[in-house]
């Protein structure tokens, strides 16, 4: 008897964010292999990957070089701790990611994942305080809708309600602020991206003034802010969010967990919007997903305090760092190197954003936005208005109709509706035109097909 896999994926695999309910008569998607920045599923038939599997895959798939890398790390040294030991692997990788990252952030605290990244930022901004004797310090602000993982600590750093209200109460300290959706600014701030910038700068000095300085330990911002549809920021905006941390002796952390590794066209978002945070918090693209990987990349000073006595940081995960993982990121940063991917985002990401600009001519397109190979794409119901669907209408649209429709149509990218209801795109940075047209084309097509639906 062969094994059958989608009766036993229906009986035995719990999938992560997922109405299991759906799959009760549907099948569940079954995804076997992947090329370049394709994959194909269990019958053969081939979709071209927007989202870089979870904004992962950058160097695209079926890289030997990465399996080769992870094989051979595997025979020579398969596992050691970082508890007070290290490995070739992760040293390399350590001062690779020191040379790459911004300024003087020097010093890499690996993870397995992004949670755990994010988990260790908080963790390290408040013991870092309490060793230099700000007791008080512990709040994070973060940004309204932003995604930053599901421990208990990134929950309650995530500022989307939904996923968290099962689950309170969270540890305490999460403070929200606006974030830079420039589509929906309040009209008073609606003038010009640098007025909103100013505006939504200030509401995190608000924000700590109204908590108490003393009280706010870090605030924690994506480059461009996935959830919500890939929000970038307005010119400035981090400059004067940078000065205001430093006013209060606040940390910037960066969670580059998506925009870290060429998806801006840079190795870290920081970079290309030209500002130097605390601590970087990575994950995802690292290894290109072919090992899981995480980390955080923190400047010298936060260091300081643990480099004497008595100190330590009282934290750590198993399996960070893992030897595989770290040599699986030293080949995939080679590929970087080599295939200058980054360069590769800025060469073409201006027509990636053109061609998407085309779609703006559809009545249910209200917005494009976003940077590098980072895009998200606004539905709305009324162009004119702006006004958005309904909460009945995003649940046929999206999940009805939406998600099912495009990956039927051989494009893997996301429909979502955390904020208002967008379809997130972030396909491999080896893509070029004709990927850019294939995308465009698919999302033509069935984009017009719900808006005869709505
Ligand atoms: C900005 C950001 N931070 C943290 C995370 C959590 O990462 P992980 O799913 O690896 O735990 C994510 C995941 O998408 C993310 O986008």
């Amino acid at each position: 008897m062969t094994f059958d896999l989608q009766e036993a994926a229906k009986q035995h695999l719990w999938l992560h964010f997922t109405r299991m309910s759906a799959y009760g008569a549907g099948d569940i998607p079954v995804i076997v292999r992947g090329s370049g920045p394709y994959v194909y599923d269990d019958h053969g038939k081939r979709y071209l990957d927007g989202l870089s599997g979870l904004f992962v895959t950058m160097a695209g798939h079926g890289r030997t070089e990465l399996a080769e890398a992870a094989s051979k790390q595997a025979s020579e040294l398969a596992y050691f701790p970082l508890w007070s030991y290290a490995h070739p692997a992760a040293v390399a990788l350590a001062a690779r990611l020191a040379e790459l990252a911004p300024g003087d952030l020097n010093r890499v605290f690996f993870t397995t994942s992004g949670s755990e990244a994010v988990e260790s930022a908080w963790k390290l901004a408040k013991q870092y305080f309490k060793l230099r004797g700000e007791y008080g310090r512990y709040k994070v602000l973060s940004r309204d809708i932003a995604y930053h993982g599901t421990s208990m600590g990134a929950l309650a750093i995530t500022g989307l309600a939904d996923i968290k209200s099962a689950f309170e109460p969270l540890p305490p300290g999460g403070v929200r602020v606006p974030n830079t959706n420039f589509y929906r600014a309040p009209s008073f701030a609606a003038g010009s991206e640098e007025e909103f910038g100013v505006w939504a700068a200030d509401e995190i000095e608000r924000a700590i003034l109204r908590e108490g300085p003393d009280s706010v330990a870090c605030v924690f911002l994506e480059p461009v802010q996935n959830s919500g549809g890939c929000f970038p920021p307005p010119p400035g905006y981090f400059q004067r969010v940078r000065s205001i941390c430093d006013r209060h002796g606040v940390l910037l952390v960066s969670d580059e967990v998506i925009c870290a590794f060429g998806r801006l066209g840079y190795y870290f978002g920081a970079e290309r919007y030209g500002y130097l945070p605390d601590i970087i918090t990575f994950a995802k693209g690292a290894t290109s997903g072919y090992s899981p990987l995480g980390g955080m990349i923190v400047r010298e000073h936060l260091m300081e305090p643990f480099l004497s006595g008595h100190s330590t940081f009282l934290h750590g995960v198993t399996f960070a760092g893992h030897p595989v993982s770290a040599a699986v990121a030293l080949a995939n940063l080679d590929i970087f190197e080599r295939e200058d991917l980054p360069g590769n985002v800025r060469a073409h990401e201006g027509a990636f954003r053109a061609t998407l600009e085309k779609l703006s001519d559809l009545p249910i397109v209200g917005d494009v936005r976003g940077a590098g190979y980072f895009y998200g794409i606004e539905l709305v119901k009324d162009k004119a208005t702006k006004e958005t669907f309904d909460d009945d209408e995003c649940e046929r649209l999206l999940r009805g109709f939406l998600s099912h429709a495009l990956f039927d149509a051989g494009l893997v990218c996301r429909a979502d509706d955390r904020g208002d209801p967008v379809i997130q795109l972030a396909p491999p940075l080896i893509c070029t035109q004709e990927h850019f047209d294939m995308i465009e084309q698919i999302l033509r097509s069935v984009l017009t097909e719900a808006w005869s639906r709505v």
